[in-house]
């Protein structure tokens, strides 16, 4: 058999697997694009669970209660758990946790765009738990799903763990819309502000998604951006309500017809001006990681000394 057969046999075997819904595992022969394409898109989903460590921190020392504070604390250290479980998935396809780092500092690598946005009050934690968690559990569920077995695997916790989140950023919100006129208004501020940018979380237009259609033919990913916005879409309209805050969307409109709610049009310009690189944060999410990084670089050289001194031990009892 010329190499050339054999790579369509595997392709063909790879092939079937997928659709038989079978999880490809990382010794499994697989495309190199459709390696590539998991790389990038773990580890993108990485950096954003790491990055999204920030926002939220700024506001530790500012939590109105001991309690609050305990719950944000624990919050932001479940995110920092997602993103090592999701390093180590990534790892599995044969890049290693430096090159990762070293492409999410020097920008090579994207994360989510919604953590260049500044969080400004302490209403925004109760936005950022219940629409970007919420937005992030849209997403997560349906790659429960995916093709790839150890990324499935971990979504199937982290979205345990995301669950917790959104109630705990939607319970701050509870609080406030029930507290003085002031705290309503606070709530309704972030609201206008997050709202949009967690609809953009789901990516571009179908029609106009770069990765969109061979990621679906392979199962990395299971429904479409628009498919998964409009869920976000239609779950969120009741809780605004419930709420008793102001839609952000003034277009929004239920069609019978559909079953879902119509809605306005993103401002896309914004969009892309925010992946490229010009929100708010972008240069101080990253210097702040940078910095983080080299002063935890001693940690690191001591668990790596620590564990030499260990195997030496053992090598020599043996
Ligand atoms: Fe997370
Ligand atoms: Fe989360």
């Amino acid at each position: 058999m010329s190499s050339e057969q054999q790579t369509s046999l595997q392709e063909k075997q790879f092939m079937h697997k997928i659709k038989a819904e079978e999880k490809i595992e990382p010794k499994d022969w697989m495309p190199e694009k459709y390696r590539k394409n998991l790389i990038r898109q773990i580890s993108q989903h990485a950096h954003s669970e790491v990055i999204g460590m920030q926002p939220e921190g700024n506001f530790l020392t500012r939590a109105p209660s001991l309690r609050r504070k305990a719950i944000l604390l624990s919050k932001i250290q479940d995110e920092a758990g997602h993103g090592l479980y999701l390093y180590s998935a990534a790892e599995t396809l044969g890049i290693s946790r430096d090159e990762m780092i070293e492409a999410l500092q020097s920008g090579r690598a994207k994360y989510a765009s919604i953590f260049n946005y500044p969080a400004l009050t302490w209403a925004d934690m109760g936005a950022i738990g219940w629409l970007v968690d919420g937005a992030a559990i849209v997403n997560q569920v349906s790659l429960q799903r995916t093709s790839y077995g150890p990324y499935a695997r971990g979504m199937i916790r982290i979205c345990k763990e995301e669950s917790f989140h959104q109630r705990q950023g939607y319970d701050i919100m509870l609080t406030l819309v029930n507290g003085s006129p002031e705290q309503k208004a606070m709530a309704q501020d972030s609201l206008n502000r997050f709202y949009w940018p967690a609809l953009m979380m789901f990516g571009p237009h179908d029609s106009e998604s770069a990765h969109s259609a061979k990621s679906m033919e392979w199962k990395i990913k299971r429904e479409t951006n628009d498919d998964l916005r409009q869920k976000f879409i239609d779950q969120t309209a009741s809780q605004i309500e419930f709420l008793g805050l102001e839609h952000p969307d003034k277009e929004l409109k239920w069609n019978e017809e559909r079953g879902h709610y119509d809605s306005g049009e993103i401002d896309w310009d914004e969009f892309h001006n925010v992946i490229a690189g010009n929100g708010h944060c972008n240069r101080q999410r990253l210097e702040h990681h940078i910095k983080a990084h080299e002063e935890g670089a001693w940690v690191r050289e001591a668990l790596v000394a620590y564990n030499a001194k260990k195997q030496a031990k053992q090598t020599e009892a043996a």
